[in-house]
C-alpha cells in the first residue's frame, strides 16, 4: 500500500544518501530508462527544493541541458527575489539554443523576479583568448558572481555523452575515456573515484568554486548517469541530488 511505498522510498533516499556521503536524497518513484515523461516529475522536484532553501539575496549558478530546462519549465514564479542574482555555471555548448545555460538563467531570473547576467561566450576557449575576454567587464562581472554561488543546480552529464555535446575530436574523446573518465562537470572529467583525469579549458564554474558551493544540487533522470553522478559526488559532500527511483538503485549496486 501506499504507506509501504512511501516507507520503502525513505528507505532508500537514506541509503543511497549514505553510500554517497551527502546531504540529501529525493527520489520520484518509477525508471526513467522506460517513462521518460518521469523528467518533468523529477525536474519538477528539483525545483521545489530549490524554493525551499532559496533566500532572497542568494547568487545561483545553473548549468545547461535537457534536465536544467524543464527544471527552469517546472519552476513556480509566485514569490519575487528582488535581491537574487542567477549567472549561467557555464558558457554556451552545441547549437541546441533552448538548452543553454544562458536561455536557462534567463527562464528562471525571469520568473523570480530575479536579477540575472548572461555569459555570451563559448564555453570551450583557447588560453588566450579566455585571458582576454576574462577582463572584458560584462564577462568580468558575471565571473565574479559565479565565484560567490550560493546555489548551485546543475545536470549530470555522463563522460562519454559530453564530449560528444561538445564536439570534441575523436582523439580527445578517445584519450579522455581511456583515462577512466565516467562523468563531466564544468569541463573536468572525473573518473569513478572522482579524481580530475582531463580538464578542459572552460569558462564559468570552477574547481575551487564547485567544491566549495554550500548548496549544490544535482538533478538527473536515468540510471546510465549513475555511475557519473558517483563520481561528481565525491567532489564537493554539501550535494543534494534528486533523481528517479530506478537511478538510486542503480547507484547502490555501484562499487
Ligand atoms: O550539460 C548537460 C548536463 O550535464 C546533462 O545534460 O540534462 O541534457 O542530460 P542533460
Amino acid at each position: 500500500d501506499l504507506m509501504n511505498e512511501v516507507m520503502g522510498l525513505s528507505k532508500l533516499q537514506n541509503r543511497v544518501k549514505e553510500k554517497l556521503g551527502i546531504k540529501k536524497v529525493i527520489i520520484i518513484p518509477g525508471n526513467y530508462e522506460k517513462n521518460e515523461s518521469l523528467l518533468k516529475d523529477v525536474a519538477k522536484q528539483g525545483a521545489e527544493y530549490f524554493l525551499s532553501i532559496l533566500k532572497d539575496t542568494n547568487i545561483v549558478s545553473i548549468t545547461g541541458g535537457s534536465t536544467m530546462l524543464e527544471f527552469a519549465n517546472s519552476l513556480r514564479g509566485d514569490k519575487k527575489y528582488n535581491q537574487t542574482t542567477i549567472v549561467p555555471a557555464r558558457g554556451g555548448v552545441g547549437k541546441d539554443v533552448e538548452t543553454q545555460a544562458n536561455n536557462i538563467v534567463a527562464i528562471v531570473g525571469k520568473k523570480l523576479g530575479a536579477h540575472y547576467k548572461l555569459l555570451h561566450i563559448p564555453d570551450e576557449l583557447g588560453v588566450e583568448a579566455m585571458k582576454t575576454l576574462s577582463l572584458e567587464p560584462e564577462i568580468k562581472k558575471t565571473l565574479n558572481y559565479i565565484v560567490d554561488t550560493d546555489i548551485l543546480v546543475f545536470g549530470i552529464g555522463r563522460a562519454d555523452e559530453m564530449a560528444t555535446r561538445r564536439k570534441l575530436p575523436k582523439k580527445q574523446v578517445e584519450e579522455i575515456l581511456s583515462k577512466g573518465a565516467v562523468g563531466e562537470a564544468f569541463g573536468y572529467y572525473f573518473n569513478k573515484d572522482g579524481e580530475i583525469v582531463y580538464e578542459l579549458n572552460t569558462v564559468g564554474i570552477n574547481l575551487e568554486t564547485f567544491k566549495s558551493v554550500k548548496n549544490n544540487i544535482a538533478i538527473f533522470a536515468g540510471a546510465s548517469k549513475a555511475e557519473a553522478v558517483t563520481a561528481i559526488s565525491k567532489v564537493n559532500d554539501n550535494m543534494v541530488i534528486v533523481t528517479d527511483e530506478e537511478s538510486a538503485y542503480k547507484i547502490l549496486e555501484i562499487n
